[in-house]
């Protein structure tokens, strides 16, 4: 387990502001947030190699703020790997092992233990200069993983990856992390990894930790107009709800939606675009908000389109091809843009 308390780390301009976070044990956790938000720094302090200025962190039940890296039983992948040049992968494996005086039984077992587990069985007397990023990557993570580290953390480990190797390696550290359940916190800037990836995630912002929860959390509830746009919410609005009564609803200027918040007063709403159904006709249900919209815009996002919609308010759904062709969608036709109570987030 993982705990941070009170974290403050001072660096220049700089501050890592007040963090609480306690990971679990065999849980992956995935930080995700904008360059310069101090991801990096946050492993470092946990490392060992920054000593915070105030706060505790704690690693298995262990106050360990005044110990040295050495002694925190961590491994550490760099955001740029960090292998050493004048040693092949094998050697690169082994170098922390080799510097403890492990038998050479041992040391033999755990490197071909970890070369299947990261597939680089025939790199093995490759030298870093002659690999690929991704090669690089996975001998940068069996170095990490050779030492049975109580905590694993990956400093943006699939950034240097193209989009189709990204995928087939997050799969891959989904299972490589079921095996062995080192319990991992993996930094990212990209959602859908933490999506693939994360039992929970933190979201930073400015040197902060603005919100913790599982991804679907985050995705569908999130805390702020901050984490909305950064998980890509496009529909966001000022409202207002007044009314007291069971039937919660929330103005957004001419338009009223059906809400289930308990806040008051003035609020942000926010709807994910894949959460609005385009129909025809208008369906009919009490859970269900219902708008008139005619369609302003039609724009293709990958396998998607985006509609943009003149409801009363500008609202962005997403639809497929099929729904353009079966329903034949276009500029200037008339609508109706449905979506549940649930899909409208408050905060
Ligand atoms: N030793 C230092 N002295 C002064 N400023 C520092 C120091 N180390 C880091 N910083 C600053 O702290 C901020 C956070 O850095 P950090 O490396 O944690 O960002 P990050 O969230 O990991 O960004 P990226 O996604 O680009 O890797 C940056 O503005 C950086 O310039
Ligand atoms: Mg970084």
């Amino acid at each position: 387990m993982i705990r941070l308390c009170n974290i403050y780390k001072s660096l220049g301009d700089f501050k890592l502001k007040n963090i609480n976070l306690t990971i679990e044990d065999n849980e992956y956790f995935v930080i995700l947030g904008p360059t310069g938000t101090g991801k990096t720094v946050i492993l470092e302090v946990i490392a060992g190699m920054y000593k915070p200025d105030h706060g505790e962190v704690w690693l298995n039940e262990r106050n360990v703020t005044e110990e040295y890296p050495e002694s925190r039983h961590i491994g550490f992948v760099y955001q740029d790997y960090m292998l050493f040049p004048h040693l092949n992968v094998e050697e690169n494996i082994l170098f922390a092992l080799k510097l403890k005086k492990t038998p050479a039984k041992i040391m033999k077992e755990k490197l071909e233990r970890m070369a299947t587990l990261l597939n680089i069985n025939h790199l093995l007397q490759r030298y870093p200069a002659t690999l690929s990023g991704g090669e690089q990557q996975r001998t940068a993570i069996a170095r990490a993983l050779v030492a049975e580290p109580d905590v694993l953390l990956l400093d943006e480990p699939l950034s240097a990856l193209d989009p189709r190797s990204k995928e087939v390696f997050q799969q891959e550290l989904k299972q490589i992390h079921r095996q062995i359940k080192t319990t991992t916190i993996h930094i990212t800037h990209d959602f859908n990894e933490a999506l693939v990836l994360a039992d929970r995630m933190g979201i930073m912002c400015n040197g902060e930790i603005v919100q913790v929860g599982s991804p679907e959390d985050v995705f569908h509830k999130p805390c702020s107009q901050f984490v909305a746009t950064f998980v890509g919410m496009e529909n966001i609005f000022n409202g207002i709800i007044s009314d007291e009564s069971d039937a919660r609803q929330v103005r957004i200027g001419p338009v009223q939606l059906r809400v289930a918040s308990n806040l008051l007063g003035k609020v942000r709403v926010a709807i994910r675009s894949e959460d609005i159904i385009i129909a025809e006709d208008k369906l009919s249900s009490s859970a269900q908000n219902i708008l008139p919209a005619s369609i302003t815009e039609i724009v293709p996002r990958g396998p998607f389109f985006k509609l943009f919609l003149d409801a009363g308010i500008p609202l962005v759904a997403l639809v497929t091809r099929q729904a353009i062709d079966e329903m034949r969608l276009e500029p200037g036709k008339n609508v109706w843009a449905v979506f549940k109570t649930a899909a409208v987030h408050v905060f």
